[in-house]
C-alpha cells in the first residue's frame, strides 16, 4: 500500500466519521448531469496551499470508491475513471465525463493543506435522461373552422419530461403545421366588361375569388345550371344570344366541404341591329286616293325604338298619320302632296342603332290650270298663251281652239306669230297626268282689240276671205314657243 493509499483510507475514515477539523468546503448540495455528457464539480474555500485533493464516490447503494488524487506534483485516476475525469488544478474543478446513471450517488471532496489541515465538502449528482425525440402530435391532421377540436399533445423522451426541457438542456419539436382549413369566405364575382347589354359575338370575361384554405374550387352557375368551366376565370366569347341570363359562381372548399355562393349578375345578349330599310309600296300613290304605309325594318336585331323623320324633322301624329303600336309603321291616310319628302326611320336597342332614308313621292294633279296671257290682242301683233297647272309628274297637253284640237301644239305654252282676226275664240288647255290619270282643262277668251279707227272699215267680203284663212292660219300657228316652263313642282321629276 503506497502512501497516497494510506491518506485515502485516513481520509475515508474522518468523512465517515464525520470528523471535521473547521472550514467546511462550499459546494451545491446536487448537481445534475446528463447521461452521456459531463458534470464539473466544483467548489469554493479552497486553502492556498493544497497538498492533497482527493474525490471519492459512494453510489446510492454499495461502498465508496475513489475517484481521483491529486498531489501538487502528481495525481492517480483509478482504472474505474480513466479517461472519464478531469481535474483544473487552477479551478480546482473535476470534469466527469460520459455520465452513465451507475454515476448516481455522493461525492466526497477532501482538501489537505501543508499543515495537514483538512477540509471536506460533498454534492450529490443526479444522472439525468437526455431529452430526445420531442414531438407534437394532433387528434386529427386538419382541422376545420369551426368545426374541429384540436389537442396538441407535445411528446418527449427523458427525465421530467413536460413539455421539452429539463434543468439541464432543453429540445424544441419539429414545428408541427397544424392546417386549419377554412372558407371559402368573401367570394367576389368580378366581369368585364360590366353592362347590362352586351353585343353579339362580344367576349365578356368573370373571375370569382375567394378566401380560403385549401385554394377553393370554383363552379359557375348560369340560370340554374352549372356550367362546364371549373376555373376561377371563365371567357365567354363570341356571345350568343342564348347566353343571356344570370350568373353566379360557387367557392367550394373539399375540407370544410362548404359552398359559398357569389351574388348573382345579369346581362342580356343582343344582337346588333344592321340591314334597316323601309318598304314602302310599290305602285304609284295618288294624291287624295292613296294610303301609304311605311315600315321599317332591320334583316339583323331587334329593336327597341324606332324614330320617324321626314325630312330631317320628326314625324308627328296626325289624323292623317298614325303609327303602328310598335312604331315601325307609319301609316298616312289619302296621301297629299305635301306628303311628298325624304322620310328616315332609325331603329334602336341597348347595343346599336341602324337607320335608312326613303323618299315618297306622290303623284298629283294637274291642279289649278290656268291659262295666262293677255285677254285682247292687235291684229299683226304675236300673242303667247301660258297654261299653268300643279302636277306630278309633268302631264301632256292639248291645245283647242273653238273645241278644234290644234295639231302639233302639245307644250304648256302657246304662240300665235300674227295675230288675226279669225284667231279670236275660246283657247282651251288641255292638261293630262298620265299616272293619275286625270285629265283637267282650262279656257281662255281671246279677243281682238280694236285699234282705235283703223279697223272699223273692213268690208265683209274681206271679212269672208279672213275667214277661209283662219283655218289656214291656225294650222300654220309656229310653235315658237320659248320653253319658259313654269315650276311644275317642287319635286323633281324621279322619271
Ligand atoms: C467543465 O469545465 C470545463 C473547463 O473548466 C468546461 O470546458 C466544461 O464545459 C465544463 N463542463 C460542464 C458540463 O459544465
Ligand atoms: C483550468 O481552467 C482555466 C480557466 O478555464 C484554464 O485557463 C486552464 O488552462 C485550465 N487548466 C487545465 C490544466 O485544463
Ligand atoms: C410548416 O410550414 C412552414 C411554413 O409554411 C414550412 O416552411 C415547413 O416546412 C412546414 N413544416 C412541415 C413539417 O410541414
Ligand atoms: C373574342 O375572343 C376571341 C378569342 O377567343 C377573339 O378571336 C376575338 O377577336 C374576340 N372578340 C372581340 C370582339 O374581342
Ligand atoms: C334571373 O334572376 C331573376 C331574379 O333575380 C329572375 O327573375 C329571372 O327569371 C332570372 N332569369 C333567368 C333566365 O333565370
Ligand atoms: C361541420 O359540422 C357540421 C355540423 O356539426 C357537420 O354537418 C359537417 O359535416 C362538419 N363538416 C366537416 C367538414 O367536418
Ligand atoms: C281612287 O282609288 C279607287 C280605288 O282604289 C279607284 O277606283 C279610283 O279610280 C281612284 N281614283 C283616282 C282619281 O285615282
Ligand atoms: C297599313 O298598315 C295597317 C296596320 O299597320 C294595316 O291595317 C293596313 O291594312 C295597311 N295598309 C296597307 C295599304 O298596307
Ligand atoms: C270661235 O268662237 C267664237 C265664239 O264662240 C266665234 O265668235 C268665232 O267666230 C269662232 N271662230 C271661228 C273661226 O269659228
Amino acid at each position: 500500500m503506497d502512501l497516497s493509499n494510506s491518506w485515502l483510507i485516513l481520509f475515508f475514515l474522518l468523512a465517515e466519521t464525520g470528523f471535521c477539523s473547521g472550514d467546511q468546503l462550499v459546494m451545491p448540495a446536487e448537481v445534475s448531469g446528463v447521461r452521456g455528457k459531463s458534470v464539473n464539480f466544483t467548489a469554493q474555500g479552497f486553502p492556498g496551499d493544497v497538498s492533497m485533493v482527493t474525490w471519492t464516490f459512494t453510489p446510492k447503494t454499495g461502498s465508496s470508491v475513489p475517484v481521483y488524487t491529486a498531489t501538487p506534483t502528481n495525481e492517480k485516476v483509478p482504472d474505474a475513471y480513466k479517461g472519464r475525469v478531469k481535474y483544473n488544478r487552477t479551478l480546482h474543478t473535476l470534469e466527469l465525463s460520459s455520465l452513465t446513471p451507475t454515476d448516481n450517488g455522493v461525492y466526497i471532496l477532501t482538501v489537505v493543506d501543508s499543515k495537514l489541515d483538512q477540509m471536506v465538502g460533498q454534492t450529490s449528482l443526479r444522472v439525468l435522461e437526455p431529452v430526445a425525440d420531442v414531438t407534437i402530435t394532433s387528434n386529427m391532421p386538419e382541422a376545420v373552422e369551426f368545426n374541429s377540436t384540436v389537442i396538441l399533445t407535445c411528446n418527449a423522451k427523458g427525465q421530467i419530461s413536460c413539455t421539452a426541457k429539463n434543468q439541464l438542456e432543453s429540445l424544441t419539436s419539429a414545428t408541427f403545421n397544424l392546417t386549419v382549413n377554412y372558407g371559402p369566405e368573401l367570394v367576389k364575382k368580378t366581369q368585364d366588361p360590366v353592362l347590362d347589354f352586351m353585343k353579339k359575338g362580344s367576349n365578356l370575361t368573370m373571375s370569382c375569388t375567394a378566401q380560403s384554405s385549401p385554394a377553393a374550387e370554383f363552379i359557375w352557375v348560369f340560370n340554374g345550371n352549372i356550367l362546364p368551366q371549373k376555373t376561377a376565370t371563365i371567357v365567354l366569347s363570341n356571345l350568343g344570344e342564348e347566353q343571356s341570363g344570370n350568373y353566379s359562381c360557387l367557392a367550394y372548399n373539399s375540407k370544410t366541404q362548404r359552398y359559398v355562393t357569389s351574388e348573382v349578375t345579369k346581362f342580356s345578349v343582343l344582337e346588333a341591329i344592321s340591314g334597316t330599310s323601309i318598304i314602302a309600296p310599290t305602285s304609284p300613290l295618288i294624291a287624295g286616293n292613296s294610303t301609304v304605309n311605311l315600315t321599317c325594318t332591320s334583316s339583323m336585331g331587334k329593336a327597341d325604338s324606332v324614330q320617324w323623320k321626314k325630312d330631317g324633322n320628326p314625324l308627328e301624329n296626325s289624323n292623317r298619320i298614325t303609327f303602328s303600336p310598335d312604331g315601325k309603321t307609319v301609316s298616312i291616310l289619302t296621301v297629299q302632296k305635301e306628303d311628298s319628302g325624304e322620310y328616315s326611320c332609325q331603329l334602336k336597342n341597348k347595343i346599336s342603332s341602324d337607320g335608312n332614308n326613303y323618299k315618297l313621292t306622290i303623284n298629283y294633279g294637274p291642279d289649278n290650270m290656268a291659262i295666262k296671257g293677255d285677254k285682247q290682242a292687235l291684229v299683226g301683233q304675236p300673242v303667247r298663251m301660258d297654261c299653268s297647272f300643279a302636277s306630278f309628274p309633268a302631264p301632256t297637253f292639248v291645245w283647242k281652239f273653238n273645241d278644234t284640237v290644234l295639231i302639233g301644239e302639245e307644250k304648256e305654252c302657246l304662240t300665235i306669230p300674227n295675230f288675226e282676226n279669225f284667231n279670236s275664240g275660246i283657247y282651251t288647255c288641255e292638261a293630262f297626268n298620265l299616272i293619275t290619270g286625270l285629265k283637267r282643262t282650262a279656257t281662255h277668251n281671246l279677243q281682238v282689240k280694236e285699234a282705235a279707227q283703223e279697223q272699223n272699215g273692213l268690208s265683209s267680203g274681206a271679212i269672208a276671205g279672213i275667214t277661209i284663212a283662219v283655218l289656214i292660219a291656225v294650222a300654220v300657228i309656229i310653235g315658237v314657243c320659248i320653253k319658259k316652263r313654269r315650276k311644275v313642282s317642287e319635286i323633281p321629276s324621279p322619271y
